[in-house]
């Protein structure tokens, strides 16, 4: 897809060999793992939106249904000619809801490393809110982004959107300073509105990333399928299975793509043991308690001004002042 006449387009995205040094460091080391963000080429992305849609993955409704219920005293909070600025912009329709209610929007920026989804996002939002300065920023969302001048102007608020709980997949570490990073962007009379998934009972966590259908085995797989189609890897996938667990003690889901018997596989050109039962890591999911996310904002320099979260506190969605 190519961008349109009306979205301004800054193409910031990572190169090819950057999944293939990944890919490469991350086979050879002790413990192989592959970073999340490779997840998500054009099949990743449709299978996360996938995801989304099965009945056993509650983040992406119930998120929905506390910015529906709290639409207004989010955009009083926001106040009015505000410019969004959305990490993972992803299928929007969090962000339509949130133009929708904002008091006289002036700008949107959606920061996605994959440019298809980035675009079709985009260039939906500009059609369904004409006026609107739309900008698509195809980048890797943990550098840190320098705002085009056009985003800089302006007397309204500049706010980062982070929903889907997104921050995550990142360790705590990296979420403070992504969380940092981001203060720095929206400057001082900014704010950061974020949707963080808590802990709770281990059955429903596990249950969320091992959905009935499959869709998450495939969206894990997938990255093998990449490899394949992009490196001239040979992974044969029925070789291999999505692996997910909760570890409750440390408060995060655990996924690997686990072998199931001992194999070799080729990737650009190199060729790399796999004993059965042995694991790539693909991702981590971090959950937190209220407390826990409020006290890692103040981390990162923020002021926590409101919390909202489900009647079955599955979900919550923060306000933080910058
Ligand atoms: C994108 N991210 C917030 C999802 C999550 O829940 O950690 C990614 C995901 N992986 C498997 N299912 C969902």
């Amino acid at each position: 897809m190519r961008p349109s006449g009306t979205i301004a387009f800054h193409d910031l995205a990572p190169k090819l060999e950057s999944f293939r040094d990944a890919v490469l460091d991350g086979l050879s080391q002790p413990r192989k793992r592959i970073p999340c963000r490779f997840l998500y080429d054009e099949r990743g992305s449709d299978l996360f939106e996938a995801i989304c849609e099965t009945p056993e993955y509650y983040p992406t409704r119930t998120e929905m249904s506390i910015l529906k219920k709290h639409a207004r005293k989010i955009a009083k909070l926001i106040g009015p000619e505000a410019t969004l600025i959305e990490y993972g912009s992803g299928a929007g329709q969090k962000v339509k809801l949130l133009l929708r209610t904002l008091d006289r929007p002036r700008a949107y920026a959606g920061i996605d490393v994959s440019r298809e989804i980035l675009l079709r996002a985009t260039d939906d939002l500009s059609m369904a809110a004409p006026g609107l300065e739309v900008v698509a920023i195809c980048a890797d969302f943990l550098t840190p982004i320098a705002l085009p001048p056009s985003l800089r102007r302006g007397g309204g608020r500049r706010v980062a959107f982070f929903p889907g709980s997104s921050i995550g997949n990142l360790t705590p570490e990296e979420a403070t300073r992504f969380l940092a990073q981001c203060r720095a962007m929206v400057g001082p009379q900014g704010a950061m509105l974020i949707g963080v998934d808590l802990k709770k009972d281990p059955a429903r966590l596990n249950a969320a990333y091992n959905d009935a259908a499959g869709i998450t085995a495939a969206f894990t797989l997938n990255l093998l399928e990449r490899m394949n189609r992009e490196l001239g890897a040979d992974f044969i996938i029925e070789r291999f299975a999505h692996h997910a667990t909760y570890e409750r003690s440390v408060g995060r889901v655990a996924i690997h793509i686990r072998s199931l018997v001992d194999q070799t596989a080729t990737v650009a050109g190199r060729r790399f043991r796999f004993a059965k039962g042995e694991g790539i890591h693909t991702e981590d999911s971090w959950k937190y308690a209220v407390s826990d996310f409020q006290m890692l904002a103040r981390d990162a320099g923020y002021t926590p001004l409101a919390c909202w979260t489900d009647s079955a506190d599955l979900f919550s969605v923060h306000y933080l002042a910058a």
